[in-house]
């Protein structure tokens, strides 16, 4: 209440700002619903959702660095044999994703749950496709780490996508001047038994919003060099169609216990450009935040 208050004296708010404020407040909550959350969107793009991620994890030593969860998890995804094309009936260039899981130390830890999923060709996760209940997953699994720490798989490249900008969050960042596009990035939630579970994404190097992602989910450490190849075979041993892409990220996750998330329950049934045209993308726009939660 005391920073409220601040804020109101040094800004000298006008009773116009006050009456649009309340407005802004009362549009964002007639447009959350059971699927859609336009309040933590708000909370993302101002981001708060991320600062309250880095004040709770900010010890992070050698362990991976984390970040929000996002709108898009499901609940634990079904268990797949390494390999497997998760977006296999998804148009886009291929990508063949390989990685391990280690303690702090190195040590590969085997066993280990990974759920994975990400955005198609046109930045749509299949949650947000109005056939998703007939037609289930794509580009949206669970590994099982193997004796060494290792899983792999094929999927697409994913793209950068927009948040939604149909509601009273997308007038604010068209009326900021701030475009409303999330770099290509895959998510990632490590649940090692005895470890606390990591929740992170990992970010395509090269993406042009890589520095301006509109909700600052982007970390340095988070973000992969992903090779072009024209190989004739991907690195399991199997034919591939050249050119394909190659990700390598390596997850250390620290010692503790907790709970897996559980899903937001804010699936977003209809985002903007969702089967209609896609958002008119403002010029990109560096955004001076860095989410200092650590003292
Ligand atoms: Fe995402």
């Amino acid at each position: 209440m005391k920073s409220l208050h601040d804020h109101v004296r040094k800004s000298v708010l006008t009773f116009e700002e006050w009456e649009y404020a309340i407005d802004f407040l009362t549009r964002t909550g007639h447009k959350c619903t059971d699927i859609r959350q336009e309040f933590i969107l708000l909370s993302d793009v101002l981001g708060v959702s991320m600062l309250v991620d880095a004040v709770n994890f900010c010890e992070r030593a050698a362990a991976t660095e984390t970040t929000v969860l996002g709108p898009f998890y499901v609940g634990e995804h079904k268990v797949t044999p390494h390999g497997t094309d998760i977006s296999a009936s998804l148009e886009g260039e291929r990508m063949f994703v390989q990685s391990r899981v280690t303690d702090l130390n190195g040590k590969p830890l085997a066993g280990v749950p990974v759920d994975v999923w990400h955005a198609d060709d046109d930045g749509f996760y299949d949650s947000q496709k109005p056939n998703y209940d007939e037609v289930g997953a794509s580009a949206r699994a669970r590994f099982i780490t193997d004796s060494d720490g290792r899983f792999f798989f094929r999927t697409i490249l994913p793209c950068s996508y927009p948040i939604p900008t149909d509601g009273p969050v997308g007038e604010m960042i068209v009326q900021t001047g701030r475009h409303p596009m999330r770099p290509a990035h895959v998510h990632f939630l490590v649940n090692a038994p005895g470890h606390e579970p990591l929740i992170t994404h990992v970010f395509i190097d090269g993406d042009k919003y890589i520095d301006s992602d509109v909700v600052f989910g982007v970390k340095d450490e988070l973000i992969a060099k992903v090779e072009k190849r024209s190989d004739a075979t991907m690195p399991d041993g199997k034919k591939a169609e050249a050119p394909w892409h190659l990700m390598t990220y390596e997850f250390r996750v620290k010692p503790g216990g907790g709970l897996a998330p559980k899903p937001l329950g804010t699936k977003v049934a209809e985002p903007a450009g969702f089967g209609n045209v896609r958002p008119v993308v403002p010029a990109q726009t560096a955004l001076p935040f860095v989410a200092e939660g650590c003292r």
